[in-house]
């Protein structure tokens, strides 16, 4: 029996997508990010969103900031409804996929995010560094893909 699962469809995301961004922003994460910052993020020019909608809505997003050939992610958040479905990795492979220069990837996340931290893992990031104090009330862990080595054949 062949099992065929598809890869959901990932889009880009604009400024018209503010009022949803905000609302998986603020049930997602600890520490939504206000308006300001999410028009300026939507808007930067060194910035790339993405978003998997269903039923006409945002479920699911990310967003990386590209600096030379190293990409930073800035926030990924999936509603609790959709979770362990492969959207989270999608996200990443899809906003990986558009930026064939990055050479790296780098996020931040809480030791206590056991989540976050096995999706992270499971795609070959591994820990570089500690930041002390990072979250105010938690350190947080830098994680690093090397795309060099990820992409090899
Ligand atoms: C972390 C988060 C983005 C994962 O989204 P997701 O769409 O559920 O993740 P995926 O379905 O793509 O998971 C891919 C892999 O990650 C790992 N994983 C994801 N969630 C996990 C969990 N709760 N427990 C253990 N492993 C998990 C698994 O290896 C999983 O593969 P599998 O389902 O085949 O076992 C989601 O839980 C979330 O939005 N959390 C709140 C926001 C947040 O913490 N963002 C990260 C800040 S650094």
């Amino acid at each position: 029996m062949n099992i065929h699962i598809e890869r959901p469809y990932v889009r880009r995301m604009d400024l018209a997508d503010l009022p949803e961004a905000l609302a998986l922003d603020t049930e997602c994460l600890p520490r939504p990010w206000s308006v300001g910052v999410w028009r300026e993020e939507l808007r930067s020019p060194h910035s790339m969103y993405f978003a998997i909608e269903e039923e006409g809505r945002i479920v699911a997003q990310i967003g990386l900031k590209f600096i030379l050939d190293e990409a930073h992610v800035m926030t990924i958040a999936v509603y609790p409804s959709h979770r362990r479905r492969g959207y989270a990795r999608a996200l990443i492979q899809a906003a990986l996929d558009a930026a064939p220069q990055a050479r790296a990837v780098h996020l931040e996340v809480r030791p206590s995010n056991t989540a976050a931290r096995a999706l992270y893992e499971s795609l070959g990031f591994d820990v570089t560094a500690q930041r002390p104090g990072y979250y105010g009330d938690e350190d947080a862990l830098l994680m690093t893909l090397n795309l060099r080595a990820a992409r090899r054949p």
